[in-house]
């Protein structure tokens, strides 16, 4: 009796080890180390629930179809499966070149609309509002309303400065352009 709860216990201790040593967190660490880009497991988890919503979105089956596309804004490369238009397939995930030129690819260079860009636009940080793949709201924004800008600036900074004072709940691309303008204070 006693036994068989002590080899039982050992069995489970072996498993519990068996499932740290393999879990995909610790090989992404070590792999990391040597690709830029390697996918992140959290993230894997909820682009394999986007892949299969992206799968429900292509089926025939009306009903399921509608309701994913219209909870769900999908970028186009991403729902037709062109996933090779920006990841290097051969390796791990490993983008095809850095943003923002893998997005120049078809989108207008910013740098030839605007005399200025805004920091991130400039420095390739796309992903910091958009994701790549899909969203629950459009333009494939990663925040909405004024928590999309306050990520990175300041609330206080933003709403001390009296040109704000009285903006409330407005959005802030009401009046700032959120990829460049034609002076530093990027105005639509
Ligand atoms: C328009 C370009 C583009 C397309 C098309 C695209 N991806 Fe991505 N993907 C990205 C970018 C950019 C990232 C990195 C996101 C980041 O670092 O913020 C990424 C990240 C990932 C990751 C890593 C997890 C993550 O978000 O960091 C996986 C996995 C992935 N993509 C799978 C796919 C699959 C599968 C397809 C096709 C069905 C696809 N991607 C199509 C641009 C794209
Ligand atoms: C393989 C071509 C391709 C690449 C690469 C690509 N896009 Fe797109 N993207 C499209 C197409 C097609 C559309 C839909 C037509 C349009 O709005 O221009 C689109 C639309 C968008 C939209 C507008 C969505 C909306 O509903 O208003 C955003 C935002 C966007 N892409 C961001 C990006 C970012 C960020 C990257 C780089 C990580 C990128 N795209 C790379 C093809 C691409
Ligand atoms: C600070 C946040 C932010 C960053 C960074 C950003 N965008 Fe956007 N983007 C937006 C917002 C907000 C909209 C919606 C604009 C609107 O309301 O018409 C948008 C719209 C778009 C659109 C569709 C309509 C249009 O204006 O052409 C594309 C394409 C796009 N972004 C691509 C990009 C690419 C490529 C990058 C990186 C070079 C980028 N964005 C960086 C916030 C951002
Ligand atoms: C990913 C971080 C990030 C996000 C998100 C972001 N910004 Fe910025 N913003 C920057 C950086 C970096 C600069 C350049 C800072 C500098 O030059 O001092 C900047 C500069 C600006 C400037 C010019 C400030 C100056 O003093 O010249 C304005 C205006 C601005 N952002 C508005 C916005 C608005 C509006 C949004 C939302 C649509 C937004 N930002 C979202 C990072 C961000
Ligand atoms: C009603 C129009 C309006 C709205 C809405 C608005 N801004 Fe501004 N913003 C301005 C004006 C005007 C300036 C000052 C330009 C100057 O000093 O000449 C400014 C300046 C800025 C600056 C640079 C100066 C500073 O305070 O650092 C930043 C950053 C900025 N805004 C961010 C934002 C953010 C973030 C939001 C949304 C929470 C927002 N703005 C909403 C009109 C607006």
């Amino acid at each position: 009796m006693r036994r068989d709860f002590y080899s039982k216990a050992l069995i489970l201790f072996a498993v519990v080890v068996f499932i740290i040593a393999c879990t995909p967190r610790s090989s992404y660490k070590s792999l990391s180390v040597f690709f830029d880009g390697v996918p992140n497991p959290d993230v894997i988890d909820s682009i394999a629930r986007a892949d299969s919503l992206s799968k429900i979105a292509m089926t025939k089956d009306a009903p399921a179809r509608d309701r994913v596309r219209t909870e769900y804004v999908f970028h186009p490369p991403y729902v037709d499966k062109e996933c090779a238009s920006c990841h290097d397939q051969g390796q791990m995930g490993k983008l095809l070149e850095p943003m923002p030129g893998l997005c120049y690819q078809c989108h207008e260079d910013f740098a030839d609309q605007f005399e200025v860009l805004h920091g991130p636009v400039g420095g390739g940080f796309c992903t910091e509002c958009h994701n790549p793949h899909l969203t629950k709201d459009k333009h494939l924004l990663v925040r909405t309303g004024q928590d999309l800008c306050l990520g990175c600036h300041n609330t206080n900074d933003v709403f001390s400065n009296e040109v704000h004072e009285d903006i409330e709940d407005a959005d802030c691309t009401e009046c700032h352009n959120p990829h460049g303008g034609d002076d530093r204070f990027i105005f639509n």
